[in-house]
């Protein structure tokens, strides 16, 4: 389990993170929402190490590991999806796929687990090709094998869903809840298509100008008037 406790990020003398208190339980899809330019993605940023936060404390199973370079982080069970994606254009997708095995060591690096291609069987047909030739839903599967492929227990991702066609949405959906339902992994899910969120939802949180603004169990989302709360 992913705790978050307070934690405050500045971009220069903008105070961007203020306060910022979440946890992620395992087996679930903890999902943040909020309007363009709240801090969500910076939020992701400190949970990975990319940025440094300036105070608070994020815990992975108790530990601290708020000062670990990402690396570190990647080994101790965190993988990132960033927002666009950022596949790496010129390899192919069992290259861009094994990226994402670089914490393990020996044969282990060097061949795709055939679950992966089972979870995007896309990605088994496509494997030869380039990642830049694959459509932007194709690419967002193969961002998200490439995280699997690191074995977390927290997947971070950030606005799968953004300039998705509605196919490949449905199919990352039903991805996203079976890795949750599995029970070994946390699932924190920054998105801003409401409806999917929803539906996808076991707990949500919602920022607004780099605080958090509610917070609850999915269920509870249309009684509590999320989606207006959201709406841009
Ligand atoms: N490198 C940076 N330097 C300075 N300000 C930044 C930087 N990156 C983001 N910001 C600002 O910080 C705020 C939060 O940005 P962030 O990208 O975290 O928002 P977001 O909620 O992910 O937005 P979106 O929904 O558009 O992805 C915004 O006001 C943004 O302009
Ligand atoms: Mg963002």
């Amino acid at each position: 389990m992913l705790e978050v406790k307070q934690i405050n990020q500045f971009y220069g003398g903008s105070h961007i993170l203020r306060d910022v208190s979440f946890t992620a339980p395992m087996g679930a899809c903890s999902v943040v929402l909020g309007r363009n330019g709240v801090g969500k993605t910076t939020f992701l940023k400190c949970l990975m190490g990319i940025l440094p936060i300036k105070s608070g404390e994020i815990l992975l199973n108790g530990k601290d590991i708020s000062k670990m370079s990402p690396e570190q982080r990647v080994r101790a069970g965190l993988a990132y999806v960033p927002q666009g994606r950022d596949i790496f254009s010129t390899l192919t997708v069992e290259e861009n796929i094994l990226i994402g095995m670089a914490k393990f060591s020996g044969a282990k690096t060097k061949k795709v687990p055939s679950h992966l291609y089972e979870i995007f069987p896309v990605l088994d047909e496509m494997k030869h090709r380039r990642g830049g030739d694959l459509s932007g839903g194709q690419q967002q599967q193969l961002a998200i094998a490439r995280a699997l492929a690191s074995e977390p227990s927290v997947l971070i991702l950030d606005e799968p869903t953004e300039g998705i066609q509605p196919s490949i949405i449905k199919d990352i959906g039903r991805v996203i809840r079976k890795l949750a339902d599995q029970g070994d992994m946390s699932i924190v899910l920054v998105e801003q298509f409401y409806d999917f969120a929803e539906e996808i939802a076991d707990y949500y949180t919602v920022m607004s100008r780099g605080q958090v603004v509610a917070e609850g169990i999915g269920a509870d989302m249309p009684a509590q008037g999320i989606k207006d709360l959201v709406a841009i």
